[in-house]
């Protein structure tokens, strides 16, 4: 399928590399277009690269009431050579369509995705940020655009790529180990429902809880199981700790978990980390005995974002809390980090297919 490009005016487009002066941040920043794509009539159509604005919608379009709303998030790199590569894509893509199941809206060719994204990163790749650590944050989404008000799937989506030059989104990255509430009153997804999709929903589901992590000085959220007694994950990244033998374990996935692509790539890891990679189901009264006793020696969440970060503490409801070895990051979370982010940034030998160049 061509892709239709209607580029800024020259005038209004970057001409030089974009050095940013402060931080660039996570997910502030735009460049100066977007890929759209609309199905309607049964059949995805209409693949367009327009500058990045303001997209028109009538008032019943059905994401808006029903939250009929997907979306997914990659990185770009560039390398030594000067050169952008994107990674896993493939993965990406293949997660949207998993997503899109889940809350039934109609699958996107694959392969389309990931050649949408390289276009549109091809038009704006004077906005990849010059910057120690920086990359081009690439986010996809898919939303319901037909204005209708029963509860029912819609007959009309939105294919948006949008792309921020970013940096860490944790500020601290590895340097410093955050702190986790481990709540007991809030639930991110039940069996059954949309927990294993990147849906709309189960983000605005998570807010409340984060508010009270907040509140107890903690970055962020891990969330239990409905029963309470299962580790699942962290609102933005999947959670794992390393075991005083050096093994890597992350939840099993189930479907209220988020099938992470950072944590399927560590679990394909192994050999170049030099330990094992493993996941099961982790019992929360037994993940907490195992701290204290030293059999648990470092924490942290896989994520695209929050790429390896280290956890140093959890807090309960109840102000207890725990401290993972002496609660600064720890040597294997630093050669995770370093082993993975090597792989993105070309610095070391990825499998073939995981690095595209655009
Ligand atoms: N879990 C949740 C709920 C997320 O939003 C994310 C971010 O995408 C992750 C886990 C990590 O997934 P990935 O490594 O594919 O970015
Ligand atoms: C990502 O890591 O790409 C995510 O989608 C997390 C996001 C909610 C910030």
């Amino acid at each position: 399928m061509k892709i239709d490009y209607q580029l800024k005016a020259a005038s209004e487009r970057r001409s030089e590399p974009f050095a940013p002066e402060g931080e660039v941040g996570f997910g502030r920043l735009r460049t100066d277009h977007m890929f759209l794509m609309d199905y309607r009539d049964g059949v995805w159509q209409d693949p367009r690269i327009v500058p990045y604005g303001s997209i028109s919608m009538m008032p019943g379009a059905m994401c808006i009431h029903y939250g009929q709303s997907i979306f997914e998030g990659a990185k770009a790199f560039k390398h030594d050579d000067g050169e952008i590569y994107t990674f896993r894509l493939d993965k990406n893509a293949e997660r949207m369509n998993n997503s899109a199941d889940i809350v039934c809206i109609p699958n996107l060719d694959e392969n389309l995705q990931q050649q949408a994204i390289h276009a549109l990163i091809d038009v704006d790749r004077l906005w990849f940020p010059e910057q120690d650590g920086a990359c081009l944050y690439v986010r996809p989404f898919i939303f319901a655009t037909e204005d209708r008000l029963s509860v029912s799937p819609s007959q009309a989506y939105t294919f948006c790529v949008m792309l921020s030059p970013s940096g860490a989104y944790y500020k601290a990255g590895t340097d410093k180990a955050i702190r986790l509430l481990i709540t007991k009153k809030f639930h991110r997804a039940v069996s059954g429902g949309t927990g294993a999709s990147k849906a709309a929903g189960n983000y605005s589901a998570s807010l409340r809880a984060a508010k009270e992590a907040a509140e107890y000085g903690a970055a962020q959220v891990l969330y239990l199981d409905s029963t309470n007694t299962q580790l699942e994950e962290v609102g933005a990244m999947n959670h794992f700790h390393v075991r005083k033998d050096g093994s890597i374990v992350i939840p099993k996935f189930t479907d209220t978990i988020l099938k992470s692509i950072t944590s399927l790539t560590i679990l394909e890891l192994g050999e170049v980390l030099g330990c094992e990679v493993r996941q099961e189901t982790v019992m929360l009264n037994q993940f907490i005995a195992d701290i204290e006793s030293g059999e648990i020696i470092e924490a942290g969440g896989f994520g695209t974002a929050a790429v390896v970060s280290p956890v140093g503490s959890y807090i309960f409801e109840d102000g207890r809390i725990v401290t993972v070895g002496d609660g600064k990051v720890g040597k294997h979370i630093k050669n995770i980090y370093q082993v993975f982010t090597d792989m993105q940034l070309g610095k070391r030998t990825a499998p073939n297919g995981w690095l595209q160049q655009v």
